[in-house]
């Protein structure tokens, strides 16, 4: 029977939080068990933005150990750095010859973080070309990410395909492995904006190695909304329901089922925290 290949990366740009948890880190700690897994700590990413060389090498090497505290095991998986290896590189310019500047320029992380700001570096714009490289470069066919990199994972296929059409069958066509619940962790504090390694609010993001006191004092002044019942509902009562989602996202219940357990925030608030203190202690005992 064929090995499936698995592929994921995270940047080397910050401390990592409950989103990257519970939208990848989970799903890559199940899929090492079942699949040739691959997992990259994509520094060449991480300097598409202003940042300092000597805090990129500390972070690579503490994201490094906090994905092995977090369960991966480099006996069933391969855990890299990406500049490590330079065809990565060597990849994303053929990519960034097959992917079109309109493609680019439609990417909503780009045109979030730097569309019409002359400084940007060019490497911000060309990164998702460099991101097709390292799932490429893998025969990768699956790639368990956050829903925010599902326009990624797009491109990929459309530039694999794009690429075997003009060149002869080269690659394989992975597709984004994207869970359920958790896929798009919002933040505590302004919960219509995804909770992200770079948001200046760290009162709104919980970080995996965050203490239990102070996860209990995150979740308790996490917005909610001035309506009397708990309800699922993210479109209109996201902080609500971005709190039912990370209680699902660990326990795996049904989110209106979970909201129907609830009158008051107050229990729901005390709910999450406990999920997740209880999560989160044997990765951060280890
Ligand atoms: P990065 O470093 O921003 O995030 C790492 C992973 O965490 C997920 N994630 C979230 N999931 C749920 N809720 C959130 N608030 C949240 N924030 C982040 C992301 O979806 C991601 O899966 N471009 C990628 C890194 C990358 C990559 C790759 C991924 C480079 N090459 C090849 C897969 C395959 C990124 O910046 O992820």
């Amino acid at each position: 029977m064929a090995v499936i290949r698995v592929l994921s990366g995270i940047q080397p740009s910050g401390e990592l939080h409950i989103g990257n948890y519970l939208g990848a880190i989970q799903s890559w700690v199940h899929d090492q068990h079942e699949f040739d897994s691959f997992f990259t700590i994509v520094d060449l990413h991480a300097i598409t933005v202003e940042h300092s060389p000597v805090e990129l090498r500390e972070n690579t090497l503490r994201l490094a150990m906090t994905l092995l505290a977090a369960g991966l095991d480099p006996q069933v998986c391969t855990i890299f750095v990406q500049s490590h290896v330079s065809a990565h590189a060597e990849l994303s310019w053929l990519l960034e010859c097959t992917a079109t500047y309109g493609e680019l320029s439609r990417m909503t992380q780009f045109k979030d973080k730097g569309k019409n700001d002359e400084s940007i570096r060019a490497g911000l714009f060309t990164y998702p070309a460099l991101m097709a490289a390292d799932i490429l470069l893998y025969q990768a066919e699956r790639v368990p990410v956050g829903e925010d990199q599902r326009q990624h994972l797009e491109l990929t296929r459309d530039v694999a395909i794009r690429f075997n059409a003009k060149y002869g069958e080269t690659f394989k066509v992975p597709r984004a492995t994207i869970p359920p619940l958790g896929a798009r962790i919002m933040d505590l504090a302004r919960p219509f904006n995804k909770m992200s390694k770079s948001s200046n609010s760290s009162s709104g993001t919980v970080f995996i190695l965050d203490s239990a006191d102070e996860i209990v004092k995150k979740i308790s002044r996490a917005v909610t909304d001035t309506e009397s019942t708990v309800k699922y509902d993210p479109e209109n009562r996201p902080g609500v329901s971005n709190l039912i989602e990370l209680y699902c996202a660990v326990t795996r219940d049904d989110p209106n089922e979970v909201a129907s357990r609830y009158t008051m925030y107050g229990q729901l608030k005390k709910s999450v925290s406990d999920a997740l203190i209880a999560l989160l202690a044997p990765l951060q005992q280890s």
